[in-house]
C-alpha cells in the first residue's frame, strides 16, 4: 500500500467536524429558525451591555445608610461586567462573526430591558438587578450549551458564568 493511500484511509476514519450551526437539538420544534452559536453569543453580550449600563445606572440613584458601600459594589459589578462584554466581542471575532455596536441594535437584541425608576428604594434596585442577573445567567447558560461543539469557547463561557454567579451571590448581601 502506497503511503498516501495509506494516510487518505487513515484520515477517513475520523468523522468530519460538526459545523457549530448544523447542531439540531431534536426537542426544539423544527418549524422555529435555530440560532446559531454565533447569534447566542451575540444575544449574550448585547444583554450584558444593557446589564452593565444598567448597573451604572443604579450605582447612582441609590439612597439610605449604605450608600458608599452599595455605590462602590456596584461600581465593581459593573466593571467585572464591563470587562465580559470585552471578552464577549473578542471571542465573536475570533469567530469569525462581527460584533455590530448601535445602541438600537443592542437594545433590540439585549434580553434585560433598561428600567428607568429613580424613585425605587435601594431594596427595589438589588431586587430588579437580582432578576437581571438571572437573565444574564440564563443567556449565559444557553451560550454554553450552545458552544458544546466548541471546547475554548465553552470553557471561556463557563469561567464568566462563574464569576457573574459569585457576584449575584455577594449583591444579595447588601439588601438593608
Ligand atoms: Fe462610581
Amino acid at each position: 500500500m502506497s503511503k498516501l493511500k495509506y494516510k487518505l484511509e487513515k484520515i477517513a476514519e475520523f468523522p468530519p467536524l460538526v459545523q457549530q450551526d448544523q447542531v439540531v437539538e431534536s426537542n426544539q420544534p423544527q418549524e422555529q429558525p435555530l440560532m446559531s452559536l454565533n447569534d447566542v453569543l451575540y444575544k449574550t453580550m448585547c444583554s450584558l451591555d444593557v446589564f452593565y449600563r444598567q448597573i451604572k445606572f443604579y450605582h447612582w440613584i441609590i439612597k439610605g445608610q449604605n450608600y458608599i458601600a452599595t455605590h462602590r459594589f456596584l461600581d465593581e459589578v459593573a466593571q467585572m461586567i464591563s470587562g465580559k462584554i470585552d471578552l464577549f466581542a473578542e471571542r465573536l471575532v475570533y469567530l469569525k462573526f462581527t460584533p455590530e455596536y448601535e445602541p438600537t441594535i443592542v437594545e433590540s437584541k439585549s434580553e434585560v430591558k433598561y428600567v428607568v425608576s429613580p424613585l425605587a428604594t435601594t431594596n427595589e434596585i438589588i431586587d430588579n438587578l437580582l432578576k437581571q442577573f438571572d437573565i444574564v445567567l440564563s443567556n449565559l447558560k444557553e451560550s454554553a450549551n450552545k458552544s458544546i461543539y466548541d471546547y475554548g469557547t465553552q470553557q471561556f463561557v463557563t469561567e464568566v458564568i462563574y464569576d457573574v454567579e459569585v457576584f449575584k451571590h455577594h449583591i444579595e448581601s447588601f439588601k438593608e
